[in-house]
């Protein structure tokens, strides 16, 4: 006989997750990739130059990355450029990191545009100058219909700030707490209506989250490589994607062939 469910069985919910294939390797990848592009400044360090030259070549990576990811087929594609606690940086760092998104959107919306990406930016967009804001919405204007890779650059974006934004939305429109549940709140983050990310990627050789997509990453597969954004290419993509396919998700359960030994 079939035990009774547990009361909070109630309270865990389906976890319905796409299964994307490559089609340059066949296997197993991600529909949704999170990557916190870390280790500019290393990058440049290493090489004697200022920390300024790395975050340049950090920003000129980013398109062969965008690449890669939409050759194998990733569906939502997310990049942490500056977090809401950057802004402690020394000011010169911060201007120059505003002023690389500005050079970010010059140089590549055209080409996303022309390669069907949509373009997001998820953060306190109300911080930046008015031109840059601007010249943020122009360009997520004129990638809105398209229907390809979705790509969200996060920007002045924290991942506790994202879920007390939620959480003040939710009382504004005085939804009862007995109506809150797990879906609704995903829906009031910034990514709202976007799946979770199955594969969360830090670059540089430190092992944390930094307060990114805290909620969203609940059940994320972590992968940290030592090597530095402004390095990360191909090869390491394709790394990460192979390890991502020999990754067995359970997410808090079973699978089904460790569970049949329970089967009576
Ligand atoms: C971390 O490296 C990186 C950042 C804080 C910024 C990431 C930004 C980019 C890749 C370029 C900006 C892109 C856009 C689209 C605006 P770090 O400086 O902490 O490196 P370190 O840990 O080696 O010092």
């Amino acid at each position: 006989m079939k035990p009774e469910a547990h009361p909070a069985e109630a309270a865990a919910p389906e976890r319905d997750v796409a299964v994307c294939v490559s089609p340059i390797t066949g296997g197993r990848v991600p529909q949704h990739v999170a990557v916190i592009m870390d280790g500019n400044g290393r990058w440049a360090t290493q090489r004697g130059l200022r920390r300024a030259a790395g975050h340049r070549a950090g920003t000129e990576n980013i398109r062969r990355v965008i690449e890669r990811f939409a050759d194998h087929g990733i569906g939502y594609l997310t990049l942490y450029a500056f977090s809401t606690e950057n802004w402690t940086r020394p000011q010169r760092e911060v201007r120059m990191l505003i002023r690389l998104l500005r050079f970010f959107l010059r140089r590549e919306v055209d080409n996303l545009h022309k390669n069907g990406i949509q373009l997001h930016l998820l953060g306190h967009l109300e911080t930046l100058p008015d031109w840059l804001q601007k010249q943020v919405a122009a360009a997520i204007e004129l990638t809105s219909g398209n229907t390809g890779m979705v790509l969200n650059i996060c920007f002045s974006y924290g991942g506790r700030d994202d879920i007390l934004l939620a959480v003040q939305k939710l009382v504004r429109d005085e939804v009862p707490a007995s109506q809150i549940t797990e879906e609704m709140i995903s829906r009031y983050l910034y990514t709202g209506g976007m799946p979770d990310p199955d594969l969360l990627i830090r670059t540089g050789g430190d092992q944390r989250i930094s307060n990114f997509l805290l909620w969203q990453a609940a059940y994320a597969e972590l992968y940290f490589t030592d090597t530095y954004w402004p390095d990360f290419g191909r090869e390491d993509i394709d790394m990460a994607l192979a390890e991502y396919g020999r990754r067995k998700r359970k997410f808090g359960g079973l699978l089904p062939e460790d569970a049949a030994a329970f089967e009576d």
